[in-house]
């Protein structure tokens, strides 16, 4: 027994342990119900009173050596594991934050205004509360012309002689530009309209708009079709040709509605294009001259094309999204398909 307790007293002494798992392992050889010094005590327990009287001392002085070893490695071992814990490495990387991205009409409204500033001209932007006068009277819509039902409008106050109303196009911007910017005027409106429809997959009530003005001396439709034409090789492909058919505006004369070549089947016919190999993408026309006079420019000596497109539209067409309402209801799971010509 004497030289059981002394191996075991000079094993306790030379104890190791570098993490908590093997501390509790130690604690069962040593101490656990079957453990070597739980054994001793056993055997302890059957000796003669003398045999009790020469070992008991030595006996409980190997369980608190044992013990008080066990409590040492248990404070170390945990000691060590706190300090090592990733948790507490102040040098380590944060969690990073999911980068947003950019919306659809956003990056097609960029692209467009990338395109015609490259042609010339200045992006001006105009209020979203409109008067009657620079949404439909500056631009030949006379009071209770049936031409005011092709937009309808929302009102922001009735009962009033000039009642505000929330702008039905970005064309009120151009009458503004019109006002204050000096001739030869080149100039794009990018902005957000409204129009009182009933939400469905095809139409919304809030849409956004690029229009663009351009007056000179000598301005002809052959310009304005340049111009569309120009536009469309920049935004769909060097391929794209363009269509236009006749149409009517009240501020623009002759007016045209312009379609491009379906970039999807290339002219063969598929179901983007209704079998028709064509996408009807704006409106365009050469300024009434009752709209340059309006606006105070000398309809004999100037003329000016004009031209609007929806941008939802056209990031429809470019990225086949089947659904307007995709574009408002901020579903994670669409908006984070959509990356610029950089990002890609
Ligand atoms: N303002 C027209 C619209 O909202 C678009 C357009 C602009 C058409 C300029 C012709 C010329 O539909």
């Amino acid at each position: 027994m004497k030289e059981a307790i002394e191996q075991l007293l000079a094993q306790v002494a030379s104890l190791k342990a570098t993490n908590a798992k093997e501390v509790e392992e130690a604690r069962v050889r040593l101490l656990g119900k079957k453990g070597e010094i739980t054994k001793l005590f056993e055997e302890f327990r059957s000796c003669g009173p003398e045999l009790k009287r020469e070992f008991g001392k030595k006996l409980n002085e190997l369980k608190q050596a044992a013990t008080a070893k066990i409590d040492e490695l248990k404070n170390m071992t945990e000691a060590t594991s706190v300090a090592d814990s990733p948790k507490q490495d102040l040098s380590m990387p944060g969690t990073p934050f999911a980068l947003g991205s950019r919306h659809p009409v956003s990056i097609v409204r960029q692209e467009i205004v990338d395109i015609f500033r490259k042609f010339g001209y200045d992006v001006a932007e105009g209020p979203e509360i409109e008067d009657d006068y620079h949404v439909f009277e500056a631009l030949n819509f006379p009071p209770n012309h049936p031409a005011r039902d092709m937009q309808d409008t929302f009102f922001v106050s009735t009962g009033h002689p000039n009642p505000l109303l929330l702008r039905t196009h970005t064309s009120s911007v151009q009458v503004r530009s019109m006002e204050t910017m000096k001739l030869p005027i080149r100039v794009i409106c990018p902005g957000r309209v409204f129009r009182n429809e009933a939400i469905s997959a095809r139409a919304h009530c809030i849409f956004h708009q690029v229009e663009g003005l351009y007056i000179d001396e000598n301005v002809t439709f052959a310009d304005l079709k340049q111009a569309i034409l120009l536009f469309a090789r920049e935004m769909f492909g060097p391929d794209t040709a363009i269509r236009m058919r006749p149409s009517y505006f009240p501020f623009t004369e002759p007016s045209s509605e312009v379609d491009v070549s379906c970039n999807i089947c290339h002219g063969k016919g598929c179901n983007i294009c209704k079998g028709t190999g064509w996408l009807e993408i704006l409106g365009c026309g050469m300024v009434d001259p009752n709209v340059l006079e309006a606006s105070g420019i000398d309809s004999k000596k100037y003329s000016g094309f004009a031209f609007g497109m929806g941008l939802e539209r056209i990031a429809m067409l470019k990225w086949q999204v089947n659904d307007l309402r995709h574009y408002f209801e901020n579903d994670l799971r669409f908006l984070s398909q959509f990356k610029t010509a950089t990002e890609v």
